[in-house]
């Protein structure tokens, strides 16, 4: 089963940039610019925002059911280094954004932190509940919506130390909400760690590909590696989380700099960013999985600060 790895099907295509000389540029300005469409270079997609509420509610059992346990991008990838940069310490108020099923809210509770696990999926926070006492934990859950900030404010200013949200931000129709409140919701150089599919290698617009060649030795080779196209401008694309879910979800797709851009218009700076890749697979094989691109790192985790108050 392939998390996070699915094929990805345009839902919303933007004009791509197109790549001519300076001079081909000038003239189709002269000449085109009143008929082009503007591209988008806002990171908010809010018109699809009640559709995504309701696909990930029809995905959630399902999604639970089949990774809930754990995978090799949430064992290998994802939790141990977003525990390592969050450096949770008992006692701790922590804030875990768009929850999921409450696995990595539920290993923060087992440090000794105070939980809160919000999402807007009550078929998830369902499981939350169910999983919390199946694993003796005491997490809280709330079913909330992070593009609402009223409501995210409505857990309380400055009430928490940490804030974490692990493989969500794509599949957020808006971002500045949710930068905005937590900003306002962690204490004076609190951190916010929180992980996506890396928006250079695994996104919409990235096809996997392997190919064969021979070096300049006469040596056959085999390389495997992703192809880009369309990074820069942002776009909604209907994707596969999991091969075989019940119903294509949207990917929300933006480059690098407009997510981080929203963290520091929000007040934030980034004192730590990691991309894990996973290890080589011990045996040569014809796929293309992950594990058989290791110098490629399908997510990014980065931590966020809030500066400390004087
Ligand atoms: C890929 S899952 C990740 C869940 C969990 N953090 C994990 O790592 O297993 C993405 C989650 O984002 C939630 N989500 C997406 N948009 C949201 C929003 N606007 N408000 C709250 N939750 C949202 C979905 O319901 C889903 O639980």
């Amino acid at each position: 089963m392939d998390e996070w790895g699915g094929s990805k099907y345009i839902a919303d295509a933007e004009l791509s940039p197109v790549h001519v000389t300076p001079i081909l540029i000038e003239t189709i300005h002269q000449f085109f610019a009143p008929h082009m469409t503007t591209e988008k270079h806002n990171t908010e997609f809010p018109e699809h925002a009640s559709e995504n509420s309701r696909i990930w509610n029809a995905n959630a059992q399902w999604w639970d059911d089949q990774i809930g346990g754990g995978n090799v991008f949430q064992d290998v990838l994802i939790e141990p280094h977003t525990e390592r940069l969050l450096e949770v310490r008992p006692g701790d108020m922590v804030l875990d954004v768009a929850c999921g099923a409450g696995r990595f809210a539920r290993r923060l509770a087992k440090l000794g932190a105070k939980v809160i696990g919000i999402d807007y999926s009550d078929k998830f926070i369902e499981r939350c509940k169910q999983r919390n006492v199946a694993d003796g934990v005491e997490v809280e859950y709330h079913i909330m919506d992070t593009c609402d900030e009223p409501a995210m404010l409505s857990l309380g200013e400055k009430a928490f130390d940490r804030a974490v949200c692990t493989m969500a931000l794509m599949d957020m129709p808006c971002i500045e909400p949710l930068m905005r409140s937590v900003s306002k919701l962690l204490k004076p150089g609190g951190y916010f760690v929180f992980s996506f599919l890396h928006p250079c290698f695994h996104s919409a617009t990235i096809q996997r590909f392997v190919e064969m060649g021979e070096e300049q030795s006469g040596r056959h080779v085999v390389r495997k590696g992703v192809k880009v196209w369309e990074y820069l401008t942002p776009a909604a694309w209907m994707t596969e989380g999991i091969i075989g879910q019940p119903e294509p979800q949207f990917c929300f797709h933006r480059p690098l700099h407009l997510i981080l851009n929203v963290g520091f218009q929000a007040g934030f700076v980034i004192d730590a960013l990691e991309e894990p890749a996973l290890p080589p697979a011990e045996t040569e094989s014809e796929g293309l999985r992950w594990i058989d691109m290791s110098e490629i790192p399908p997510v990014m985790i980065v931590r966020m600060q809030l500066p400390v108050e004087s």
